[in-house]
């Protein structure tokens, strides 16, 4: 209704008479609950916001987004802190590299950007088991977000590690974090557990102190609401483009009658599953709502202002109907691409911000440049079996029934089970996934040869041949755990038995595959290449490394690697994993290279696993364009 806008406006401009009576040089932020607005230095404060994850962008590229998103206007940026990146084995926690967070800060801190940081414990974000260390399903009865005594312990633990690193950050002690959220979109989610979140809170609190702006993020629907808010936790909506502005802000205040408006998650854009047209959100409308709830005094966080990538495994997924898991560019249709280049839609939210900040002088820094490196040729260096001894050091665990990978205590990517033929198959026999427990995909073959594949919720049953004492390989890839959801206790691997034909497969060999491990310290171009000499004359069909390098020609710039043709599979350059490429489901078709990874003197090391077959001109491309948006098969 235009009355409840007009009644907005007219309580911000209460809001902006306001004046402090603060002692000068105190730092302060806080919530005017008189005025509907956020108080910094005793003066009314609305924030426009942007996200960025620095899990998402290498190390060297953040204070580039930084200043990008400093220049466009913002005066905050919204940072998610994932927990499984910096405590991937329980009790040792990471702070250093592309995880060193109070470096990040630091640089916003230097770029002039204030911070609204989110360190869950559970985050979403399309991210790995949204945020949460898959190691806490080693418990299986664990309630994963919940009172839960085995999860609450992991959690304190985790948060008395990080929560006291961020407390010489918050603005009031000296540091740009202004706000802290507790959890994320709690609301969505089925257990509805206030212990949970009072617990929480007693923590926050604990940790950061009494002075510290702690808030909570939730759907726009009564039920989110009720179950995501508490007292003593500031309550925001978040909504998109979709969305009624006046009936968003609305819930917003029955919940927080009184207090600054809030949506913590106004989103630019939207992420993509492999399937999945590629997401597109109009700049106009983006532009249009933005300056709508600018008008109304709102703060506003736009979700995501610069996307990244979903680099190694680290990609998320999604189980409504089925499963499906979140493609390797996060770059969202944000206004800094994947690659942090303004774009279009960037301009028009700068115009609009024009209209309600001075913004920073100056030109808005360039695109980085991209270079096109053209083709290279790969090799084929072996499949798995023929490789064990390089990419499982730890070798087998014999075992009666399948085991999980969290009972394997190997998290993430590729684990190789295997068994022989229980008689021969004298005709195509089924091999069937009864209970639907492949999780995510199982690659198989038989003596070597390449029999297809099994898929959760799509493919549980294809026919294979062979005879009595054969060996039986089937590689399963983990595709990322469910980050959103009722479902977010996703086990990886083989969770139930294997029926062939009548009998049950049984009696397994078991690999773990460090593949990260053996590429980091250099194999396979490190090995005499006599050795992959054999694999030269072997089938293409069925998962196998390949390796190839990349002449340095003095440039060190952002590229895009092209697999025409190539079916499914992860991709390394100079020890580094870049993440899935899947051209044939779509619809990214191809995968960001970060310029400063490439060395400009030494030839740059690709390894790739292909999962399917590689194609016979075993060509890789790069080229200086992104392909997001392709979803049918092309050649
Ligand atoms: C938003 O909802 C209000 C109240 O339901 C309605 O009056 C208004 O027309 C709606 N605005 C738009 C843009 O649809
Ligand atoms: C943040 O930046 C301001 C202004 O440059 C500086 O005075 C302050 O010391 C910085 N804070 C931290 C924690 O580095
Ligand atoms: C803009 O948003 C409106 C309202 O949600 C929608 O109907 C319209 O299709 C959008 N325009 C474009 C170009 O996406
Ligand atoms: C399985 O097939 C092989 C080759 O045809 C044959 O030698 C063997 O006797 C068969 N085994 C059984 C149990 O039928
Ligand atoms: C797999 O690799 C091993 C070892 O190099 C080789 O003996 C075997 O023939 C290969 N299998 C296939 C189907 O290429
Ligand atoms: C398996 O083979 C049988 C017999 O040839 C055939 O009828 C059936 O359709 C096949 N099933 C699959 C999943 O390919
Ligand atoms: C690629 O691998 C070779 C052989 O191990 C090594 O000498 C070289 O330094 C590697 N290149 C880069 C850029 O790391």
């Amino acid at each position: 209704m235009a009355a409840g806008v007009l009644l907005f406006v007219a309580a911000n401009l209460a809001c902006l008479s306001v004046r402090g009576n603060l002692v000068s040089g105190e730092r302060a932020f806080s919530i005017d609950y008189k005025n509907n607005c956020f108080l910094k230095d005793g003066r009314p404060f609305q924030y426009i916001s942007g996200s960025i994850h620095y899990s998402r962008i290498p190390r060297y590229y953040w204070k580039d987004r930084l200043v990008k998103m400093y220049m466009s206007g913002l005066n905050a940026i919204q940072v998610y802190v994932p927990w499984n990146f910096h405590e991937a084995v329980q009790g040792v926690q990471s702070f250093t590299g592309d995880r060193d967070l109070e470096h990040f800060l630091d640089l916003a801190n230097q770029t002039g950007l204030l911070v609204i940081l989110r360190p869950g414990p559970y985050i979403c974000a399309e991210w790995e088991m949204g945020g949460l260390p898959a190691w806490l399903l080693q418990k299986p009865k664990i309630v994963l977000r919940s009172a839960d005594t085995d999860y609450m312990q992991a959690v304190s633990n985790w948060l008395a590690v990080l929560l006291p690193k961020m407390k010489p950050w918050l603005y009031i002690n000296g540091g740009n974090i202004i706000s802290v959220q507790v959890e994320n979109e709690y609301g969505s989610y089925y257990a509805c557990d206030y212990n949970y979140m009072r617990h929480l809170r007693t923590l926050f609190r604990f940790f950061l102190g009494e002075d510290i702006v702690l808030f909570t993020t939730d759907g726009n629907t009564d039920k989110e609401m009720m179950c995501g808010t508490l007292q003593g936790l500031y309550a925001t909506v978040d909504f998109g483009t979709d969305t009624n502005i006046t009936e968003a802000f609305d819930r917003q205040r029955r919940f927080e009658p009184r207090g600054p408006l809030v949506n913590s998650e106004f989103y630019t854009g939207w992420l993509d599953h492999w399937g999945d047209q590629h997401a597109m959100v109009d700049a106009q409308n983006i532009s249009r709502m933005l300056g709508e709830m600018l008008t109304m005094g709102a703060n506003v966080n736009m979700y995501m202002f610069e996307g990244g990538t979903n680099f190694g495994y680290w990609n998320g997924a999604d189980h409504d109907t089925r499963f499906r898991s979140v493609v390797t560019s996060y770059d969202y249709d944000a206004p800094l691409s994947e690659a942090g280049d303004p774009t279009e839609k960037l301009l028009a939210i700068r115009d609009v911000i024009k209209e309600f900040n001075d913004i920073p002088f100056g030109p808005m820094p360039p695109a980085t440049p991209k270079f096109a490196y053209g083709f290279v040729t790969l090799r084929k260096v072996g499949n798995i079996s023929g490789l064990l001894k390089t990419i499982s050091p730890l070798g087998p665990v014999k075992s009666q029934n399948p085991l999980t990978f969290e009972e394997m205590k190997q998290y993430y990517g590729y684990m190789l089970y295997q068994t022989t033929l229980p008689r021969n198959l004298s005709e195509p026999t089924p091999l069937i996934s009864p209970l639907n427990g492949v999780h995510d995909r199982a690659y198989v073959s038989v003596n070597g040869v390449f029999q297809g594949l099994l898929e959760r919720d799509t493919v549980l049953v294809i026919n294979i041949t062979g005879q009595q004492g054969d060996t039986v390989d089937i590689l399963v890839e983990n595709m990322g755990r469910v980050n959103f959801g009722s479902k977010i206790k996703d086990y990886k691997g083989l969770l139930s038995n294997l029926i062939l034909g009548k009998d049950k497969l049984t009696d397994w060999m078991i690999y773990p595959l460090d593949i990260d491990g053996a590429i980091a310290n250099g194999w396979p171009h490190s090995d005499s290449q006599q050795s992959f000499a054999a694999a030269q004359k072997e089938p293409l069909a069925g998962p196998a490394f390949y390796m190839g390098t990349l002449k340095p020609n003095g440039l060190a710039w952002d590229t895009f690697l092209k697999f025409t043709l190539w079916m499914k599979g992860q991709i390394w350059i100079n020890g580094v994993n870049l993440g899935r490429y899947w051209p044939n489901r779509g619809p990214q078709q191809t995968v960001y290279i970060p310029g400063p990874l490439l060395s400009t003197t030494l030839p740059n090391n690709i390894t790739v696993l292909e999962l399917e077959g590689a194609p016979a001109h075993l060509r890789v491309l790069f080229t200086d364009r992104a392909q997001l948006g392709v979803t049918a098969e092309q050649s």
